[in-house]
């Protein structure tokens, strides 16, 4: 017996201690088969050999036990130290944020603009009528004012309704030359697939003195700009109106999905309406007290670029935060 111990702490893994186990106390093991030759023990004999064989079984079992506790302790820490990780490793996490599409796409837009020497200017979401309507140029009963579109406050402030309000406040501050673009959040009443009541736009102004900004300035500005974001796409200047420029135009590019061929997504005209611009009004000029200078300004509308660039179909769900939506942009 005291052979049939040593055999089994020689087993030093969980897996070949179970074999022993199996070889001792299994159905045809060793003691099984010791337990048989009961039957041709004289019956004398008998009580002894049984509580003897009892004993040693009770013993093998007992060492048994302790030898398995202590494997399973060992296999545990081995698997524990298998498992360790350092907390304080750099490591690269799988599930990394990204950038919203909408945040990537103004980015992308301001440094273009910063390239080409256009200051960053901000200002607030909570506007007065002077700045967001009357020194813009949008007489009073200008249907833009109309509580349909714009979020009015108790007070007689509003949320802007567009970024333009930041060239009044740039003009007032600054004396030209000025080149400046205003990126942020504007508000307007409206929801549907292609909008939503916050949104965000980028503003671009630049003035200098009598003669020097023209309108060809502008077209080649922003036609080089709109081929920086879409690439090989042309671009058209449609005359336009906007109260604040004179004369204005809107800005379409050549469908970037069907080529100009006409499909759903340009209601197949071939072309997509990206921005409006124009030449700065005079009385926009005369609103701030600016004489002898000349000017362009533009605005465009972040989310429409970002759905052209990722032909997201629905522009509310920009601002839905489903993770669905947004893992697609990692
Ligand atoms: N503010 C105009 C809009 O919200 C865009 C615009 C800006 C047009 C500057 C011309 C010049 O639609």
């Amino acid at each position: 017996m005291k052979n049939l111990e040593n055999y089994m702490l020689k087993a030093t893994t969980l897996e070949a201690l179970e074999k022993v186990r199996v070889e001792l106390f299994g159905k045809k093991g060793l003691l099984s088969k010791e337990f048989i030759k009961l039957k041709d023990i004289p019956g004398r004999e008998k009580r002894a050999f049984a509580e003897n064989l009892n004993k040693q079984k009770a013993s093998l079992q007992k060492s048994f036990d302790k030898h398995y506790e202590t494997l399973k302790a060992k296999a545990i820490r081995a698997l524990l130290l298998s498992e360790k990780i350092d907390v304080s490793l750099y490591s690269n996490i799988s599930n990394k944020g990204a950038l919203h599409p909408v945040t990537e796409t103004m980015d992308k837009i301001i440094d273009y603009f910063v390239a080409m020497n256009f200051a960053v200017h901000n200002g607030p979401m909570i506007e007065d009528d002077f700045h967001n309507f009357e020194a813009l140029n949008l007489p009073t009963h200008h249907p833009a004012r109309d509580m349909q579109d714009t979020f009015f406050c108790n007070d007689g402030k509003l949320l802007r309704t567009h970024t333009s309000p930041v060239q009044i406040r740039t003009m007032l501050k600054e004396t030209p030359p000025i080149r400046m673009i205003a990126p942020g959040s504007v508000f307007r009443r409206d929801y549907d697939v292609t909008h939503t009541p916050m949104f965000h736009q980028i503003e671009g102004l630049v003035v200098d003195k009598e003669g020097v900004v023209s309108f060809a300035n502008l077209k080649s500005i922003l036609t080089d700009f709109l081929q920086y974001m879409f690439g090989d796409v042309e671009v058209r200047f449609r005359p336009s109106f906007f109260p604040f420029t004179e004369p204005s135009s809107e800005v379409d590019i050549s469908c970037i999905f069907c080529e100009g061929e006409g499909c759903r997504i340009c209601s197949h005209t071939g072309w997509l309406e990206v921005l409006g611009c124009g030449i700065v009004d005079e009385n926009v000029f005369k609103a701030v007290g600016y004489e002898n200078v000349s000017g362009y300004a533009f605005g465009l509308g972040i989310e429409r670029f970002a759905m052209l660039l990722h032909r997201i179909p629905d522009l509310r769900t920009l601002f839905e935060g489903d993770i669905r939506l947004l893992e697609q942009f990692e």
